[in-house]
């Protein structure tokens, strides 16, 4: 093979990093008892478009995983900017040890199709039922939520994009001294939204080819 050496890279300590930055998720349940909880989350996909179903490893020592097996429903909120605190209080703070929906003094408002509320400070909720969960390893389960619900903050977004002036809070991860101490979490700002450049010379001479197996997904 013809290739060329790393030079341009070094090894990186922190696993999936690259893929780091996006919009975190607070997963939001609720207990048989009807207590409400929330956690953070970063470890989830969306994944197939119709029906649109969320995919998230959900650990077995969390509350939220308890409030999952109880009720089976779920909503996942994108925090906006202002909700920094939220989202590490929320990671980093168990419902078995405080109730952070109290502590947090969110705003529950109601939902359309399932009984767990939505985050009335969030910019974007998610209605979801559990349709699967797939065991993963000793410490988490991942759970596949099938899309009951969306509801956006007026204004943040237009169809599927984020307006441009929208601020989702966008989450970068922790970065770590020369001793691998924690020195925070950090955060970035969205910023510089735009279309494709359909004139590439790449995109010019494959896009405009008929497909050999034409999907939805275009
Ligand atoms: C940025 C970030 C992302 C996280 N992602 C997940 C996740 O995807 N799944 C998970 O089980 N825990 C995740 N955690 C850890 C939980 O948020 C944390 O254990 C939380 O305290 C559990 O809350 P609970 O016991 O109230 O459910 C994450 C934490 C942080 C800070």
């Amino acid at each position: 093979m013809n290739w060329k050496d790393p030079i341009d890279f070094e090894a990186g300590n922190h696993g999936n990093k690259p893929f780091a930055i996006r919009v975190p998720a607070l997963v939001v349940t609720r207990g048989k008892n009807d207590r409400l909880n929330f956690l953070t989350a970063m470890w989830f996909t969306p994944t197939g478009a119709e029906p649109s179903r969320m995919v998230v490893a959900i650990q077995k020592k969390t509350l939220t995983y308890d409030f999952l097996l109880e009720r089976g429903e779920f909503v996942m909120s994108a925090p906006t900017d202002k909700m920094m605190d939220v989202v590490v209080f929320a990671g980093y703070i168990s419902g078995h040890d405080v109730d952070k929906w109290q502590a947090a003094k969110l705003t529950a408002v109601k939902p359309s199709k399932i009984s767990v509320p939505l985050i009335g400070e969030a910019i974007g909720n998610v209605e979801y039922k559990v349709v699967r969960q797939i065991p993963f390893d000793d410490g988490m389960d991942l759970f596949v939520g099938e899309v009951l619900a969306t509801h956006i903050r007026k204004g943040a977004m237009e169809g599927e994009l984020y307006r441009e002036e929208a601020n989702p809070l966008l989450y970068m991860g922790t970065k770590y001294d020369e001793q691998g101490k924690s020195m925070g979490k950090y955060y970035g700002h969205l910023k510089g939204v735009g279309k494709a450049d359909y004139d590439s010379p790449l995109l010019k001479e494959y896009l405009s080819r008929p497909k050999h197996r034409p999907g939805k997904n275009d």
